[in-house]
């Protein structure tokens, strides 16, 4: 008999995939995957740690669910509760003494184990990092991915930025083998990818042997993948300051595959806070890479994050980061009040700063990375882009897809068009969107 299964996804790319790839791995033991909790006999949360109260909101859902639960058992049902990702990781053995009605606890290194752990006995947590071995457990069949996919090539990170508790979470950095890559890749495009995002937490740490034998690194993993007939996009995300080699630049000039369009995370714009967050560069070696990127492919389009009010930030410091984005110009930028995560070096130091500052300055900058992302949008206009329709737009014969720099943009188009690659006029620009009209579809898609 079919089980239905709901998984509950929050933060980034990378849980996203692994929620794919955890529905992967439960379908063997008759889980359907579906969209909603409202009768599923298996929920899993997987679960995000970056910043504010995530634990708490975990504990909250799970309260939630216990009720949901007691319904069921009542009506002689059974819901199951499993515990996954980042949070999972950090507070395993707490989850289950706060919530022992969970089934199983999985870190995001262990999480291909839930199987096996839901068919013995409740309550078990494992959380150790055996990345290769998780990997090579994933389904070799992937699911029918949009045209827009997913693929995790590096995990973990060695960097140990002071305000970050991702080394601790996803553990060291790891990167999947080449060849391995690829034949993912060449199934994702086999079932109706045309866009592959390669992910990792310091994706441009990528490295490994490539099939020929030869050390890659990952401008020739993305050279090899540009290969692959019907790949016709490409992007990566997140990259690290220092790690973005001469290689990986010059492919930017010399992969049309390759989307002109990259997230660049600097935090700040002050030498003193980039020390004090063990970034190991300085503002102007962000501003030189800036420079070599822009010189391999003037088009290219930039976005960063940014924190305010890492512990110890004067005005001047904040200063610094406007002047820094003022200098570079960001298509779009996310921006954070500074966490304390538990366990980090910078949660222990002491001048935190007081929140209604952090607001201030987070309004501050946010609304000058505003301006900057609509003079880009606006800028678009009058031009003509290929945009990747992927969702329908809320009104009957409206699309949205993705243009090259990441934004979406609305277009009418006819019933079939998920999946398209449209060649698209941009008639207006505003804050978080482009309109446009299409000449006709650049290329059809994939069957
Ligand atoms: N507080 C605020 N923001 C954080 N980030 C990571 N850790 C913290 C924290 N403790 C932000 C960084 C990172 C993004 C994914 O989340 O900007 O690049
Ligand atoms: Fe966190 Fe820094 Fe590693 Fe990025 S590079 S995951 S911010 S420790």
């Amino acid at each position: 008999m079919t089980k239905k299964l709901h998984i509950k996804t929050y933060g980034c790319q990378m849980n996203v995939y692994d929620s794919a790839r955890l529905a992967e791995l439960l379908a063997p033991q008759g889980y359907a995957l579906s969209d909603d909790a409202e009768g599923a006999d298996l929920v899993v949360l997987n679960t995000c740690h970056i910043r504010e109260k995530a634990a708490e909101k975990v504990y909250s859902e799970l309260g939630r669910l216990r009720q949901r639960q007691d319904e069921r058992a009542a009506a002689g049902g059974e819901l199951r509760i499993a515990v996954a990702g980042c949070v999972a990781q950090a507070e395993g053995p707490e989850i289950m003494r706060r919530a022992p009605f969970v089934a199983a606890v999985v870190g995001p290194q262990s999480y291909h184990r839930l199987p096996a752990m839901l068919a013995g006995a409740p309550g078990a947590v494992a959380t150790e990092f055996p990345a290769a071995e998780k990997f090579a457990a994933l389904a070799r069949q992937p699911t029918r991915p949009a045209a827009s996919a997913f693929l995790t090539v590096q995990e973990g990170c060695d960097k140990f930025c002071t305000f970050c508790v991702v080394p601790y979470t996803r553990g060291s950095e790891f990167s999947r083998p080449a060849a391995d890559l690829l034949a993912e890749a060449e199934r994702l495009v086999a079932i109706g990818a045309r866009e592959v995002t390669l992910l990792g937490q310091n994706v441009n740490a990528w490295h490994g042997a490539g099939p020929d034998g030869a050390p890659w690194t990952l401008g020739r993993l993305i050279r090899a993948l540009a290969a692959l007939p019907g790949l016709e996009r490409l992007r990566y995300m997140t990259s690290h300051p220092l790690e973005m080699d001469d290689d990986l630049i010059a492919a930017h000039a010399e992969v049309p595959q390759l989307m002109p369009f990259l997230h660049l995370p600097v935090q700040s714009g002050s030498d003193r806070i980039l020390r004090a967050m063990n970034r190991r560069h300085d503002a102007d070696a962000y501003r030189r890479i800036i420079d070599r990127l822009r010189a391999a492919q003037p088009d290219l389009a930039l976005s960063s994050d940014f924190i305010v009010g890492f512990p110890g930030e004067t005005d001047a410091d904040h200063k610094a980061t406007l002047a820094l984005i003022r200098d570079v110009g960001f298509a779009q930028a996310f921006s954070f009040k500074y966490s304390p995560r538990p366990g980090t070096p910078a949660a222990t130091i002491e001048q935190q700063v007081p929140d209604h500052v952090m607001t201030a300055r987070l309004a501050e900058l946010q609304a000058l990375v505003m301006r900057q992302q609509l003079a880009f949008n606006r800028a678009c206009v009058g031009r003509t882009m290929d945009v990747l329709i992927d969702r329908p737009g809320k009104r009957p014969g409206q699309w949205i897809g993705k243009s090259p720099y990441m934004q979406s943009v609305v277009v009418d188009g006819p019933a079939d068009w998920q999946g398209h690659l449209v060649e698209t006029f941009i008639v207006d620009g505003y804050q978080n969107s482009l309109n446009g009209r299409v000449h006709g579809a650049a290329s059809a898609a994939a069957a």
